[in-house]
């Protein structure tokens, strides 16, 4: 797909300008940066600069929204990794965050990336009624009802099976929550309607689904190097997942309903959707 790889390169040189200067406390920046461009695959901002441009705007316009997202993502990585969350030592193919600057910094690392994202958000060039919009489309994604909320259901998880639709839950907070706002600010970045910002926040919770389930699958049938973080470790940590409840082939059914469910979401919305389709059809099929 060449418009992700364009897109994506765009992002990551957007990216790269973000807390380049050497302040004296500069190991704060060395460390939010250290996660920050250790190359992810960039989907939440693809879906800002994309639903921007899908609708008549430029990558430009979207992109203090897309490197916002991103910067709550990595925050949320950063945070997820700690010892006293998932403890994990790898992530994006690299040492996690605390294991090379220590668990301190590794918090501090990602309390400011999350409040720079807003920084990012308000301080862009646009109208500042689509700021505020975005502000609060993200701070409601990111916040107590939204992908925190899903990581304390991950947690609760680990002490007691949770049923499928608490899963689901799970899932649509920790994951689909900042997949739908990543779509929505895009939206929002160009002006869009009610009526679009609903069809992007559908598609998003459909992808969202079926992306989370797709990394249940691909934590017990890839490998460490292609994933570039530990596999195995759902199982090992007796976190309760759609695998666990449904197995691999009812997982993929899932997958491949959600993805269809995705692609309806956008017709008749008035966007130009052959992206978003072929977007929905690589996460459903990615191994890594
Ligand atoms: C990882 O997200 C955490 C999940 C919600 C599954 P990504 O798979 O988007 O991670 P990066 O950004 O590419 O590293
Ligand atoms: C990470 O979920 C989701 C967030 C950080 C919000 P997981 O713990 O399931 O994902 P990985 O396997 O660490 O990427
Ligand atoms: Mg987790
Ligand atoms: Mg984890």
């Amino acid at each position: 797909m060449q418009e992700l790889e364009v897109c994506q390169r765009q992002i990551e040189e957007y990216l790269a300008g973000c807390f380049a200067g050497q302040p004296a406390y500069r190991a704060l920046y060395e460390a939010m940066r250290y996660s920050l461009l250790a190359g992810g695959k960039r989907i939440r901002p693809v879906l800002t600069v994309q639903f921007c441009r899908a609708l008549g705007g430029t990558a430009e316009q979207a992109l203090p929204f897309a490197a916002a997202i991103e910067m709550v993502h990595t925050y949320s990585l950063i945070h997820d990794d700690l010892p006293s969350m998932d403890n994990d030592t790898l992530r994006r193919g690299r040492p996690t965050n605390h294991v090379v600057y220590g668990e301190g910094l590794a918090i501090l690392a990602g309390d400011a990336l999350q409040t720079a994202a807003f920084e990012q958000v308000l301080s862009a060039s646009l109208p500042a009624g689509r700021c505020a919009a975005a502000a609060l489309i993200l701070a409601r994604a990111a916040g107590p009802d939204g992908m925190v909320a899903g990581q304390v259901l991950d947690m609760e998880g680990e002490t007691r099976e949770l049923s499928l639709e608490e899963i689901t839950d799970m899932n649509a907070r920790k994951t689909g929550c900042l997949l739908e706002a990543a779509a929505q600010m895009g939206v929002t970045a160009a002006g869009g309607t009610e009526a679009q910002l609903r069809a992007a926040r559908e598609y998003a919770a459909a992808i969202g689904l079926a992306f989370q389930i797709r990394d249940d699958m691909l934590n017990i049938t890839s490998t460490r190097e292609e994933m570039g973080k530990s596999v195995g470790s759902d199982a090992q940590r007796g976190k309760s997942t759609y695998v666990a409840h449904l197995g691999l082939e009812g997982c993929a059914r899932i997958v491949e309903e959600q993805t269809a469910r995705a692609k309806a979401a956008l017709a008749g919305s008035g966007m130009d959707s052959a992206f978003f389709c072929q977007l929905a059809d690589y996460l459903a099929s990615r191994d890594h």
